[in-house]
């Protein structure tokens, strides 16, 4: 393993929550970091003012290391036509809530290159650690973080994104295996993916590659994470365990979504966002349309019209409840509560 020193994450507990962009509250991640964990914000889908209020937020909650996550996705190839062809299948669904499809689909979010003042913001405010989803960004601004102190960590689901990843100066690698909830951190969609699990993952990369691993995927209690340790991790990142927590951001729709059966059944689907991703199995997992939907971010933007036109009529079928497949294991618990819960778990299991 490289020369990185653990001790500046101060961790009590080897427990990082998940960054989780739309669930993740200062609330949540701020209990978490005072409980001895690391918390994150999933700052993926924001601009830069509202960033800095919730760094600033917290800041004020907590004086403990905590992680902010970013979106590091290639730039979206623009196509009109197939953005159309898209845009027509997806028409008679409207249609059934009495709506009809925005004319044209924009980004709903930038990547973190392209997000204005970002990099600004993090310099001026100082986050302990940075995150990266879906890939990196631009050497320059991997440095320009590094020379300022940051801890730098990135999503990586084989060993090949791992190598670019320590290449390019990542301090941490996030080991994401296929039973995650939420968006795959996959670099390139249109590359062969091998789906390893968490626990074969985190073993692959940690006998062959230096950097310190983080595993992450369907990791639920306290036994879990012991055994993401023995596997070589130096924690465990949990997203669908803090779910249940109340300082969380989700809907009550989303909560239920989480107790029913079809938790128990998670599927990967891109037909969301345009890029594969665990969720909940709703309308939009059944689809069946033998058109390709737009590259990510820009498919998102016709799945969040379609939930809207939807949501109008009290329907909630396409309402994106991501989750991994440990779902029904979800225990619905304060943060303090959980954390000592895993704690306690995690003690019994040694
Ligand atoms: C609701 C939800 C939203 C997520 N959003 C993000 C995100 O914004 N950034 C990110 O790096 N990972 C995101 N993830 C993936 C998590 O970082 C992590 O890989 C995943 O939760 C681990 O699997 P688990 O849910 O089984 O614990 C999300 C996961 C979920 C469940």
């Amino acid at each position: 393993m490289t020369g990185f020193d653990m001790t500046k994450l101060n961790l009590r507990l080897p427990i990082i929550q998940a960054p989780m962009a739309g669930v993740t509250t200062p609330a949540l991640a701020a209990a978490v970091s005072n409980a001895g964990g690391m918390g994150s914000l999933g700052l993926g889908a924001v601009n830069a003012a509202t960033a800095a209020t919730l760094i600033k937020e917290m800041q004020e909650k907590t004086a403990q290391p905590f992680n902010v996550n970013f979106f590091a996705h290639d730039e979206p190839r623009r196509d009109p036509i197939s953005e159309q062809r898209w845009l027509t299948c997806l028409a008679p669904l409207f249609k059934t809530f009495g709506s009809s499809p925005p004319d044209t689909l924009t980004a709903p979010y930038q990547n973190f290159d392209n997000t204005p003042d970002i990099v600004s913001v993090l310099l001026a405010l100082k986050p302990s650690v940075v995150s990266f989803h879906f890939g990196l960004p631009s050497h320059e601004k991997i440095t320009a973080l590094k020379q300022a102190g940051i801890i730098l960590m990135a999503t990586v689901t084989c060993l090949a994104e791992a190598k670019k990843a320590q290449e390019n100066g990542i301090d941490i690698l996030v080991a994401q295996g296929i039973e995650a909830g939420g968006h795959r951190g996959i670099f390139d969609t249109t590359s062969r993916d091998d789906a390893y699990s968490t626990a074969v993952l985190t073993g692959l990369l940690t006998k062959n590659c230096p950097l310190p691993v983080i595993a992450t995927g369907g990791i639920m209690d306290g036994s879990a994470v012991i055994s993401a340790l023995r596997s070589g991790a130096i924690a465990a990142q949990l997203g669908t365990a803090f779910l249940g927590c109340p300082e969380t951001g989700i809907s009550a729709t989303y909560r239920q979504a989480l107790t029913s059966d079809e938790a128990w059944h998670t599927q990967l689907t891109h037909l969301v966002s345009g890029r594969p991703a665990r969720i909940i199995p709703n309308s939009f997992s059944a689809l069946d349309c033998d058109t390709s939907p737009p590259p990510y971010p820009i498919a998102y933007d016709a799945g969040k019209a379609l939930h809207h036109a939807a949501r109008q009529q009290n329907n909630h079928s396409f309402a994106a409840h991501w989750a991994g497949q440990g779902a029904p294991l979800c225990r619905f618990l304060p943060v303090h509560t959980l954390m000592k819960t895993l704690e306690a778990e995690m003690k019994s299991g040694l």
